[in-house]
C-alpha cells in the first residue's frame, strides 16, 4: 500500500504546535557587543489548534521566548503563559472561549457572547524589573528570568466588553506606561492610564469620543497629547448575534474609519481628525509636536486586512482574499485649528511591527527599524508580516530603506533597538531580531549594527529548532541577572 503524504511548505511553520519548555543554551558567531548584556523577549502565538479545532495565529495561546545574553555566552528560554484560558483549553481539550477568529462549536452559546477569549499573545513588554505579556482582554505578570506566570495585572478591565490597548508605551519624559482602556458604547469610553514600574497608575484620564463602535490598537505620546487610530468599526448586531467570528463584525470604510483621536494629556474633550487616504492603521512609528502641529508617523494598509491567510491551509477560506493589501509608512501633520492632517509619504517598502530608539518615542527623530518582505518564498501572502524574509531600517529624513535579506527559506521578526551606552547619537547602536531558517530548522536572533543593517548580522546567536510565528519583541538591558 502507498501513503501520500502531503509535503509541509516552508510557511507553514508557523502553524506548528510548540508547546514545550525549552531551555538551550546558543551557539555564539561573531563578536557580541559588550553593550548587549541583558534579554530579548518575543512573543511567540504557538498551538494553533485546540482538540481538532484549528487557530489563526492571532488566536493560538502566547508563548514567550526569551534570549539571555550575558558574560559573551547567550541562552534561550521559552515558557507558555500560563493563562487560565491556557490551562483550561490545555486540559479539556477544547475551545472553551469565543475568539477573534474562531466561535465557540456550540451555536447559541456565541449568542450574546462579548467574554472573549485571552491567549495571552500579543505582546511582551518589560516593565521594570517585571515582564508583561499583553493582549486586548488583560496583560498578564511574568518573571523575567524563570517566564513563570505570577497572574494578571491590576488595571485588567472589569467591565463587560471592555478591552486593553495591547501595545502599551513607555513616555522617556516621565519613564511611565502608557496604557489605555476602551468602554465600548453608544459613544466609546477611553481611559489612559499613566503606569509605573511597580504597576502604580499615577495618571488616569477619562474621554468621551464621539461615536461609538470603534476598534483601536496601538497608542503613541506627545507632549501634550496621547493618540489612538481607528482602524474598523463593530458592528453590533453581527458581534452580539454571535452567528460569525468576531473578525467578522468588523467593518472597514476608507472614508469613515480611519481617524486619529488626539487625547489631551492636561484633561478635556478629545479632538477627531479624520485621516485622508483611506488607509488601515494598526501601529504607529512615532509622533511630536512641531512648529504649533502635531505629527503622526503610522503604517497604513490600502485597504481593510482580514490575516485570512494566517490560518493553516486546510481551513482557510474561500471567500476570503489571502493576500494582505500593500503597507507604507505615512506622516500625518495636524493642524489643530482646522482639525485636518495632510499626508505625506515617508517610506513605500512594506513594513511591519516598527521600532524606533526608546528615548525618542514623543520627539523629533530620524530612523526606524522593522522587518520588509524581501525576497519571495512559498508564503500565499506576501504582505504578512508573519513572513517577511529582510530586516530593513527606515531613514525618514532620506526616505530610503535599506535591507538585509535573509533568503526564500528563512523569516526574519520584529526587531528591537538597544541603543550603545552613553551614546545619544539617535542610530548608534544594534539591532536584534529572530531569523528562523527553515531549511536548516534553526532559529538564530541576529545582532545587526543599527546603521549598517545590510552588512548582515555582526553576532548570530544560534539554536536547533524553530520558534514559530513571532508577535512582537522587545530588548532589556540588565535583565536576566539571576539565573
Ligand atoms: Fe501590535
Amino acid at each position: 500500500m502507498r501513503v501520500a503524504f502531503r509535503t509541509m511548505a516552508d510557511h507553514e511553520f508557523i502553524f506548528e504546535r510548540r508547546t514545550e519548555d525549552l531551555d538551550l543554551a546558543l551557539t555564539v558567531e561573531g563578536t557580541l557587543p559588550a553593550s548587549l548584556a541583558g534579554t530579548f523577549y518575543a512573543m511567540a502565538p504557538t498551538g494553533c489548534r485546540v482538540g481538532s479545532t484549528p487557530l489563526h495565529v492571532f488566536d493560538a495561546h502566547g508563548r514567550v521566548i526569551a534570549v539571555r545574553i550575558a558574560d559573551g555566552q547567550a541562552s534561550l528560554r521559552a515558557r507558555m503563559v500560563q493563562s487560565p484560558l491556557w490551562e483550561a483549553e490545555r486540559d479539556a481539550p477544547a475551545i472553551v472561549k469565543r475568539r477573534l477568529f474562531v466561535n465557540k462549536p456550540s451555536r447559541w452559546s456565541n449568542l450574546f457572547d462579548v467574554d472573549l477569549a485571552n491567549p495571552v499573545s500579543h505582546n511582551v513588554v518589560p516593565w521594570g524589573k517585571d515582564l508583561v505579556a499583553a493582549n486586548d482582554p488583560g496583560f498578564f505578570r511574568l518573571d523575567p528570568v524563570t517566564l513563570e506566570t505570577r497572574g494578571p495585572t491590576t488595571f485588567n478591565p472589569t467591565t463587560k466588553g471592555a478591552t486593553l490597548g495591547p501595545m502599551p508605551r513607555v513616555d522617556p519624559a516621565t519613564g511611565h506606561h502608557v496604557v489605555f482602556e476602551h468602554r465600548p458604547g453608544r459613544r466609546d469610553t477611553l481611559i489612559v492610564r499613566e503606569v509605573d514600574d511597580a504597576f502604580a497608575t499615577v495618571v488616569e484620564r477619562t474621554y468621551k469620543l464621539d461615536r461609538g463602535g470603534a476598534s483601536f490598537h496601538d497608542v503613541a505620546i506627545t507632549e501634550h497629547y496621547y493618540l489612538v487610530m481607528q482602524f474598523g468599526t463593530v458592528s453590533l448586531p453581527t458581534l452580539l448575534w454571535g452567528g460569525k467570528p468576531v473578525i467578522d463584525a468588523l467593518r472597514f470604510d476608507p472614508v469613515a474609519t480611519p481617524r486619529l483621536y488626539l487625547l489631551p494629556r492636561a484633561g478635556g474633550a478629545p479632538i477627531a481628525v479624520p485621516l485622508p487616504g483611506g488607509r488601515l492603521h494598526f501601529h504607529f512609528w512615532n509622533a511630536y509636536e512641531a512648529d504649533g502641529k502635531v505629527v503622526a508617523d503610522a503604517i497604513g494598509y490600502a485597504g481593510r486586512v482580514d490575516f485570512a491567510s494566517l490560518v493553516p491551509p486546510s481551513v482557510r477560506d474561500p471567500r476570503k482574499a489571502l493576500a494582505t493589501p500593500a503597507s507604507s509608512s505615512w506622516r500625518y501633520t495636524i493642524d489643530l485649528a482646522t482639525r485636518t492632517a495632510q499626508a505625506t509619504a515617508l517610506t513605500d517598502v512594506a513594513t511591519e511591527t516598527p521600532e524606533i530608539r526608546a528615548d525618542r518615542r514623543g520627539r523629533a527623530y530620524q530612523f526606524g527599524w522593522a522587518p520588509v518582505p524581501g525576497v519571495a518564498g512559498d508564503e500565499p501572502d506576501r504582505g504578512n508580516a508573519a513572513w517577511y524574509h529582510a530586516l530593513a531600517r527606515h531613514d525618514f529624513a532620506a526616505r530610503t530603506v535599506q535591507t538585509w535579506d535573509a533568503g526564500p527559506r528563512a523569516y526574519v521578526s520584529p526587531a528591537a533597538f538597544v541603543p550603545r551606552p552613553g551614546s545619544t547619537v539617535e542610530d548608534d547602536g544594534h539591532v536584534l531580531a529572530l531569523v528562523q531558517d527553515v531549511g536548516t530548522r534553526t532559529a538564530t536572533l541576529g545582532v545587526f549594527d543599527a546603521r549598517d543593517v545590510a552588512a548582515g548580522p555582526v553576532a548570530r546567536l544560534t539554536g536547533a529548532g524553530l520558534l514559530g510565528a513571532i508577535n512582537h519583541v522587545a530588548f532589556a538591558i540588565g535583565h536576566g541577572a539571576r539565573s
